[in-house]
């Protein structure tokens, strides 16, 4: 059987969640690498034992290793040209969230995909974690009256990380896995409102608010306040982040990729996290690529869209002060 050619663009922390089990799926081969930083490419070309290190650009891998899908994990800023090189050339991409930073640039993007009728795969990997399968199930059976959700943490490392322009925010680059859960579970949003403020995190070169609160008002009826934070300690005892869904007769309580509790007058039960989520849609991603079939992809870039959308409307509502209708 002929392998799927696999070619990576961008070669930093993000693509070792993908790298290690394309080199482990028997059926696929890592064929290009490319990155800025080619000692990066070198690294991740060491690591796999296959494929070459592509040093000129995007462009010149896609047109020599010929690839059937290109993985795309750079930081938030630099997505388009990219995108625009694999589709110009008819190749399916995943592309690590979040998309782009502004919504002209994702829907060129989910169009020019959308016309070559490329399998595109976005890195929402929460919704492959059997926990959300669960909690989707448990759902199915009870009424959601309301949810409070959090993702409260210190500042990750990557250079791009601090400011807006480079990374969109805290809630577009890292709580957009919240936002995006929050609509495969209640449906897609209405309107959204978002307080945040700042004062808490001093640090040079930073501009992003430290802690926000984003009220979300999904077409369900299903109101949602999600806080976003950056400004925890070193020394913080630990924010408890996840989902609690509160239903008219039960209580949900998802603890971030860890583990599920579900409560009803009768019972208590907590399900522990035990399959792979990385694995899991890389896998999906690799199947639908081998079936030629869309559908096997709980993360299309169609879909992530909305929720890329979602996220720039807390933004806006940040810097407005308004109420944003989706
Ligand atoms: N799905 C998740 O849970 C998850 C987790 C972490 C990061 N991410 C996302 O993955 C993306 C990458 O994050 P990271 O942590 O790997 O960052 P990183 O800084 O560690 O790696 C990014 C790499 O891209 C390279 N690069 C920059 N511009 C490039 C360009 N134009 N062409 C080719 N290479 C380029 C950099 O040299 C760097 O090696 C970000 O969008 C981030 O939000 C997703």
């Amino acid at each position: 059987m002929e392998k799927l050619k696999i070619a990576v663009c961008g070669c930093g922390g993000r693509s070792m969640a993908h790298i290690p089990h394309l080199k482990d799926f028997e059926e696929v081969e890592v064929v290009g690498y490319f990155d800025i930083r080619p000692e990066r490419a070198e690294e991740k070309r060491a690591f796999v034992g296959t494929g070459k290190v592509y040093r000129e650009s995007v462009e010149e891998m896609l047109d020599d290793c010929r690839p059937d899908a290109l993985y795309i994990c750079v930081p938030p800023d630099q997505h388009g040209a990219i995108e625009m090189a694999a589709i110009a050339r008819g190749v399916n991409f995943f592309v690590e969230k979040p998309l782009a930073l502004d919504m002209k640039t994702a829907e060129a993007i989910r169009d020019g995909a959308a016309e070559k009728g490329l399998i595109t795969c976005v890195g929402f990997q929460d919704r492959y974690l059997d926990i959300v399968r669960m909690t989707r199930e448990f759902l199915a059976d009870h009424t959601v009256a309301f949810v409070d959700g959090s993702w409260v943490g210190g500042i990750p490392g990557a250079y791009w990380w601090p400011t807006y322009a480079t990374s969109g925010g805290q809630i577009v680059e890292q709580n957009i896995h919240h936002f995006d859960l929050s609509r495969y579970l209640f449906g897609e949003p209405k309107s959204v409102y978002c307080a945040a403020r700042k004062g808490l995190v001093t640090r040079e070169g930073y501009d992003l608010h430290d802690v926000s609160c984003a009220v979300i008002t999904f077409e369900s009826g299903v109101i949602a306040d999600i806080y976003t934070g950056c400004y925890v300690t070193r020394d913080h005892p630990g924010y408890k982040n996840g989902l609690r869904i509160h239903c008219t007769d039960a209580e949900v309580d998802y603890q971030l990729r860890n583990n599920v509790t579900f409560r009803t007058a009768n019972s208590t039960q907590n399900f522990l996290r035990v399959e792979n989520h990385e694995e899991a849609i890389n896998r999906a991603y690799i199947d639908a690529l081998k079936a030629g079939d869309q559908s096997l992809v709980r993360s299309p870039y169609a879909d992530a869209c909305k929720s890329l959308r979602l996220t720039l409307a807390c933004n806006e509502s940040i810097f407005t002060g308004k109420v944003v209708e989706l």
